[in-house]
């Protein structure tokens, strides 16, 4: 396989990041960091490990008229009816900085998560916190970041932007994180250990119990930062989380979002979960809240009192899930059972002409390359939008 370097122009004209959350257009303007090399094969894919691809679209700047948005993870029922009513009766106060709702807010988390406000770190976003923890972790070079392959890559392209190295470990077989290979694989370099649990872009969880046990022990030695954007998606996703870790003085960094189940993504709201220490050392640097709007706070805690939807979310979500699980039985196609709000499947096709047809038929999906196959990854939209994707499938692929 053929790879160039390209540097941040380049960049910009053709990336389209991150493996698996949202698409990087809108964060371009935000990229203006001294530089961010990504390898290109002879497509113009990005290519992040030996093991690991993503196909992308041919003109990334050119965004295309979907009937059916299924590449971006993105809730398509919300935000919550309540989280839409305390925007807009807050709006009209867009004059003020969010002081005072930012700590009812933080107030609000905190007592969710069973923690002390000075462990909670709000973002406009999760990825604002993924990216700020890999700026502070690695700014001063060198150091490195092991993580899964295939991972959610933000937290560590910009870690390999400021110039750490990622260790990227191989899922195993069953798609869980390979915890021990992963705990060898920590040197005297290491500096975080990035976790995403359920997975992107797999949606494959690793068991709560052995990842508890990792990361108590592991973060005795080094961080471990754990991405639980999915974990909602759970029927009592809770009970798996690795909050708890912190409440017992452990280094470990949780991230959390209201892009996913409360339908947020647009608003951009997150935090992360750690101890004060930690938070003190990424907030020396950085300021954590400040990117997030007074609407858009009130639209958080109305969003976290809507059980409703939350639970509306999870079960329309399980339910397309069970439809495109039978209808790709129906088509001869496997797939990899999910616990998010999307899968993947392998597509017996080159990824830039899959992405292509499925682009033509109007439907946005992601493509990727890993575990020796290329693989579609589709996002779980409302029901009408996956019967567009099956439809569209089976027209490309069988
Ligand atoms: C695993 C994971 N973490 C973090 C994010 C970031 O989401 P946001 O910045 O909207 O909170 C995403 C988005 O898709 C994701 O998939």
């Amino acid at each position: 396989m053929g790879t160039t370097n390209i540097n941040r122009r380049d960049w910009i004209r053709k990336s389209v990041l991150t493996a698996g959350g949202a698409m990087a257009l809108p964060y371009i303007g935000l990229a203006e960091t001294p530089r961010m090399p990504l390898l290109l094969d002879t497509e113009g894919n990005a290519v992040y490990s030996p093991f690991f691809k993503e196909y992308l679209p041919k003109n990334p700047a050119v965004l295309p008229e979907l009937s059916a948005k299924l590449n971006a993870n993105e809730n398509p029922y919300g935000p919550s009816p309540m989280a839409v009513e305390a925007f807009k009766n807050s709006a009209a106060g867009g004059n003020r900085y969010a002081w005072k709702e930012l700590f009812q807010l933080v107030d609000k988390i905190a007592t969710y998560e069973g923690v002390d406000a000075k462990n909670i770190m709000m973002g406009p976003g999760s990825s604002d916190l993924l990216e700020k923890t890999a700026m502070v972790f690695f700014m001063n070079g060198g150091g490195n970041v092991v993580s899964a392959d295939p991972a959610y890559m933000s937290l560590i392209r910009v870690a390999e932007s400021v110039g750490a190295t990622w260790k990227p470990v191989p899922l195993k077989d069953d798609w869980s994180h390979d915890l021990k290979a992963m705990e060898e694989a920590i040197d005297d370099d290491t500096k975080l250990v990035y976790i995403c649990n359920p997975n992107n872009p797999t949606g494959t969880m690793t068991d709560a119990k052995e990842l508890l046990d990792f990361c108590s022990r592991v973060s005795e030695k080094v961080p471990v930062f754990v991405d639980e954007a999915y974990l909602w998606f759970l029927e009592e996703g809770e009970k798996q989380s690795m909050v708890n870790l912190v409440k017992e003085g452990k280094d470990v960094i949780i991230a959390r979002t209201y892009s996913k189940i409360h339908g947020m993504a647009g608003l951009r709201v997150g935090y992360i979960v750690a101890l004060e220490e930690t938070l003190n050392r990424l907030q020396n640097i950085t300021r954590g809240g400040m990117g997030i709007t007074l609407p858009s706070v009130y639209a958080a805690m109305a969003a976290m009192d809507d059980a409703a939807f939350i639970e509306k979310s999870r079960t329309l979500n399980a339910e397309c899930r069970e439809y495109v699980y039978k209808s790709l039985d129906q088509m001869g196609i496997e797939y990899v059972p999910s616990y998010t709000s999307f899968l993947i499947f392998p597509i017996e096709m080159q990824g830039n002409d899959f992405l292509e047809k499925m682009t033509e038929l109007k439907v946005g999906v992601r493509a990727f390359q890993f575990m020796g196959k290329n693989w579609c990854r589709v996002s779980m939209g409302t029901m009408d939008e996956m019967k567009m994707f099956t439809a569209a499938l089976s027209k490309v692929l069988v």
